[in-house]
């Protein structure tokens, strides 16, 4: 499948966010820690979704999703230990999965998790972190055995906060006998959000801002209270405002969480962009002119990574020049070169570092979605464009954004899905 965009039209209108995919997808893979059935609620209609629930149904979870975005997951009748080799491979986020898997098995086997281009994803955060807690591991071609007689309750000092490594591990350590405490834990919104998650059903994990305790529960599962939400999806919503900031006469993004987004909005204002916000909702037109602005990502609550590509792209329509600094993978510049081809003017310093001279006319053109972060970048670039943009490779772009096509096309812009 493909989009077909034509750019240089405005937009007007509402568009809703949806839920996150980085908390969804960990909620789904923390069905395995409870003794009952749980309902989960706006859960975005996503390919990693389904790749998730189909990870989790191959192991034994009952799935059922009586409405759409609302999805009742059942782990009672889970016997099976080891992920799908496949599916595994395809999808980063299926090592989330291992957490809670040996968490209440004490075993688990999968394979080196894949799915992605935006550099090296090493995973010896959770291997180590695993060790600690008690669990042997064998690695055999890139295949992980994991197996343990007892966890028992540790220290463990994070190298970087690794956001799924938190997740993981903290789920991990929940089955274990006695306290862990995890210093240096990753603490963007999708974790505290599975923390509340467990936290109301049952679990005692305690957050302060260097560490995370995790009271061990010695095997006992969870039990599932009331229904969870997923909260809304911070890229996304980062992402309208970018597009917003370029194109819109007038744009409110509603259903969203302003407070998750302000290291954006701190950069946009210097922009020139004005913002109004409320509790969930933010509101906005394009200003008459951008002006260049210095970015570098960060962990929460900086500037995140996922936004970086999108940024750029505004930032090609930016007066001046403006720097822009990847710091968490070396992988996620690599699409500088398609926007050069569009018309854009980037110099890359090094895997990390590029610098944007702006302002630069872009003009459509056939290029491929490398991920789905650079993915949504390339449409909101082909929007800004001249002339017809072709984007191969959507699965990309829907493995992250519930039916993106239509939310733009409300807005009054011209994309068609294609064969
Ligand atoms: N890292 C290690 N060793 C590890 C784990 C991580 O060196 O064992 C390094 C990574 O290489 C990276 C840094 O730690 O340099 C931080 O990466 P992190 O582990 O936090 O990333 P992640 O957990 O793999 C999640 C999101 C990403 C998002 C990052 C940063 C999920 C499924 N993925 O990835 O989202 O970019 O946090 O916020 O939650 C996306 O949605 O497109 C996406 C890539």
């Amino acid at each position: 499948m493909k989009f077909e965009i034509i750019g240089g039209k405005t937009l007007k209108g509402e568009v809703k966010i949806s839920g996150a995919k980085n908390n969804a997808l960990k909620i789904l893979a923390s069905s395995l820690l409870f003794k009952n059935p749980i309902i989960i609620k706006n859960v975005p209609y996503i390919e990693d979704v389904f790749r998730m629930n189909e990870l989790l149904k191959l192991l034994g979870v009952q799935i059922s999703n009586p409405k759409k975005n609302t999805f009742i997951l059942d782990s009672r009748n889970v016997k099976n230990f080891i992920l799908d080799d496949k599916i595994a491979k395809r999808l980063r986020a299926s090592i989330v999965v291992v957490g809670p898997l040996v968490g209440r098995f004490k075993k688990a086997v999968f394979p080196y998790p894949g799915g992605c281009v935006i550099g090296k994803r090493p995973i010896d955060i959770f291997l180590n972190s695993w060790k600690k807690l008690g669990i042997n591991i064998l690695e055999k071609n890139d295949l992980f055995t994991l197996k343990a007689d007892k966890l028992d309750g540790t220290e463990i000092i994070f190298r970087v906060a690794s956001v799924t490594a938190t997740e993981t591990i903290l789920m991990t350590a929940l089955m274990a006998r006695g306290k862990t405490i995890i210093w240096n834990p990753a603490i963007e919104p999708e974790v505290l959000a599975l923390i509340d998650f467990l936290k109301q059903s049952g679990a005692k994990i305690f957050v302060e801002k260097s560490k995370i305790e995790i009271l061990g529960r010695n095997g006992k599962l969870l039990e599932f209270k009331k229904p969870f939400e997923i909260i809304p999806d911070r890229i996304e919503a980062g992402s309208f405002l970018i597009l917003g900031s370029l194109l819109a006469e007038n744009l409110k993004i509603l259903n969203c969480n302003p407070q998750h987004l302000m290291s954006l909005v701190g950069i946009l204002e210097e922009a020139g962009v004005e913002i109004k916000r409320g509790k969930n909702f933010f509101e906005l037109k394009k200003p008459k002119m951008l002006k260049s602005v210095n970015v570098k990502t960060a962990e929460y609550p900086g500037f995140p990574t996922d936004l970086q590509a999108p940024l750029t792209v505004l930032l090609t329509q930016a007066d001046g020049h403006s720097t822009v600094f990847e710091t968490i993978y070396e992988g996620r510049l690599n699409y500088i070169e398609d926007l050069n081809r569009m018309g854009a003017k980037i110099f890359m310093c090094d895997p990390h570092r590029i610098i944007v001279f702006g302002k630069t006319p872009l003009r459509g053109r056939q290029i491929e979605s490398p991920d789905l972060r650079a993915g949504l970048a390339f449409v909101i670039a082909a929007l800004i464009s001249s002339g017809k943009s072709i984007i191969e490779n959507i699965y990309q772009i829907d493995r992250g954004y519930e039916g993106i096509d239509l939310k733009l096309q409300k807005l009054g812009l011209n994309i068609k899905r294609i064969v």
